[in-house]
């Protein structure tokens, strides 16, 4: 393992990502020992003039568990917030990033030992609109020292952009500072413990694999429901809307670990190219395959414009045009202020050729893959209804994880990712071409909507959507199980 110092600097420090995921997945890190103290130094940067204190206690509700705290949680938490030190700063002058970068080289030099090298994270928990300044003044004031050997590294948040030009021109504004290898785009739900699971659960087991084609799946769902509204990020979401929210990044990549071939290895770069290949095979998405909503209310954030026809709600049908997939729907669906909050793949099997036990209308096979909450697998099958009668029903094979892997944690998306960083390793992150890719997607759309050629139908907060997205959903052929 690389020895010597890592200093991790979260620019934004001060803002409601930084607070709610980069702190506490940092502290996490730290309490399973990945951030020993005496390598370890966290930096907090951002505008607002406060003292290192005030940071630590802004942090500190977010890292102090909501069922209560033990001692040593609480004395794990102190010494956490001890690593801390805030520096405020514009992000784009140099002196804030000089002054960065002495407070750093201070703490290198009194840490580094011989075969140590310095290692400097900068974490962008900033909007892109300010990313090309930041990523110029680290590369001018803070990359780590060459005598010292080591790394420099950034990650970066979406939205990369707004549409394909401007993810592009922002790719090359960064790619100019820094090297790809250098680069972590992160899309948290590549972090999360089932969206891992995909890829062995594809490739490491006999069964899906004759199955796994357009000859047996009828449909795909990609589902991401919340119960919640936009919730004081109005002004945020207002200039995105839910298909940048949401779809172009994290449904997108879920389907492409659905559906690219099986890489030649686990090697970063393998699996990154076998999922540009699926996302260039996407075909453009047709005018009469997507399904907008608004929910009632939405406008009522005084951030938000009175007239927005921003979609809180999307349906959208894609289809891939190559051997194993021609023909069946991938139906990616996200909404907020839904009945419930759930994000889940529903992957569903064609009829059974010659149903003599006319059991067709009990539903077709189905499997399932339930992200969040209580992330389960679980698979819908016919069997034989118990007793007397020779009759059927639907029933399952269910894994859930609560049951199967009691006493387990499952680790935070954030947190995975930040340790991948560290380690070097860019399996879960987005290579610019795959940005560009799903950038292509669904740009020409994106457009349309902008250009008022789509309006959003409005729902009902608390509801499933408006009531044209079910009907798409039948009309791309899903059937309805039971129990669902
Ligand atoms: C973020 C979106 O990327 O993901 C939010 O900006 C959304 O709008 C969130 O609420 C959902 O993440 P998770 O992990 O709770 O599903």
């Amino acid at each position: 393992p690389e020895t010597g110092c890592l200093s991790i600097v979260v620019l934004g420090a001060s803002g409601d990502l930084a607070k709610k995921k980069t702190f506490p997945a940092l502290f996490h890190l730290y309490r399973q020992g990945f951030l020993p103290p005496d390598e370890v130094h966290i930096f907090g940067y951002a505008r607002s003039k406060i003292s290192d204190d005030d940071l630590r206690n802004r942090i500190q509700s977010y890292l102090v568990n909501d069922k209560g705290s033990s001692t040593e949680q609480l004395d794990d938490v102190s010494n956490f917030l001890q690593l801390i030190q805030y520096l405020s700063g514009s992000y784009d002058s140099e002196d804030g990033f000089r002054l960065l970068d002495k407070e750093i080289s201070e703490h290198e030099s009194s840490k580094i030992s011989a075969e140590g090298s310095s290692r400097r994270l900068f974490y962008l928990a900033l909007p892109p609109s300010v990313y090309p300044s930041v990523c110029k003044m680290i590369k001018t004031c803070c990359m780590n020292k060459s005598n010292l050997g080591g790394w420099t590294r950034i990650i970066v948040e979406k939205p990369f952009g707004r549409d394909l030009q401007s993810a592009e021109q922002l790719s090359t504004q960064i790619g100019e500072l820094f090297d790809e290898p250098q680069i972590y785009r992160i899309d948290h739900y590549l972090g999360k413990e089932l969206v891992q699971n995909m890829l062995v659960l594809r490739f490491a087991n006999r069964f899906f694999l004759p199955l796994w084609n357009r000859d047996n799946i009828d449909n795909v769902q990609i589902v991401f429901r919340e119960d919640f509204g936009t919730e004081g990020r109005g002004g945020y979401f207002d200039q995105y809307g839910i298909i940048r929210d949401i779809i172009q990044n994290h449904l997108l990549q879920v389907l492409c670990l659905v559906t690219m071939e099986k890489p030649i290895s686990l090697k970063p770069e393998h699996i990154r190219d076998e999922k540009v290949k699926v996302l260039e095979s996407v075909l453009p998405i047709r005018d009469d395959e997507v399904v907008l909503g608004q929910y009632e209310g939405y406008r009522e954030d005084p951030t938000v414009p009175d007239h927005s026809n921003t979609p809180t709600f999307a349906t959208i049908i894609l289809r891939i045009n190559n051997e194993r997939w021609e023909g069946v729907p991938f139906i990616l669906k996200a909404g907020k202020a839904l009945n419930s909050r759930k994000a889940e793949i529903r992957v569903q099997l064609k009829d059974v050729p010659g149903d003599i036990f006319k059991c067709k209308k009990q539903g077709r096979n189905e499997f399932v893959i339930r992200l969040q909450p209580s992330e389960a697998i679980y698979m819908k099958l016919t069997v034989k209804q118990p007793g007397l009668e020779m009759s059927t029903v639907q029933s399952e094979l269910d894994l859930s994880y609560k049951q199967r892997y009691q006493g387990v944690t499952i680790p935070e998306a954030y947190e995975r990712l930040i340790l991948d960083t560290i380690k070097g390793d860019q399996q879960h992150f987005v290579r610019r071409d795959e940005l560009k890719a799903s950038w292509e997607i669904f740009t020409p759309l994106l457009h349309k909507i902008d250009d008022g050629e789509f309006k959003s139908i409005p729902y009902k907060p608390g509801s499933r959507g408006p009531a044209e997205a079910d009907e798409l959903l039948e009309r791309a052929g899903y059937v309805q199980t039971h129990g669902y």
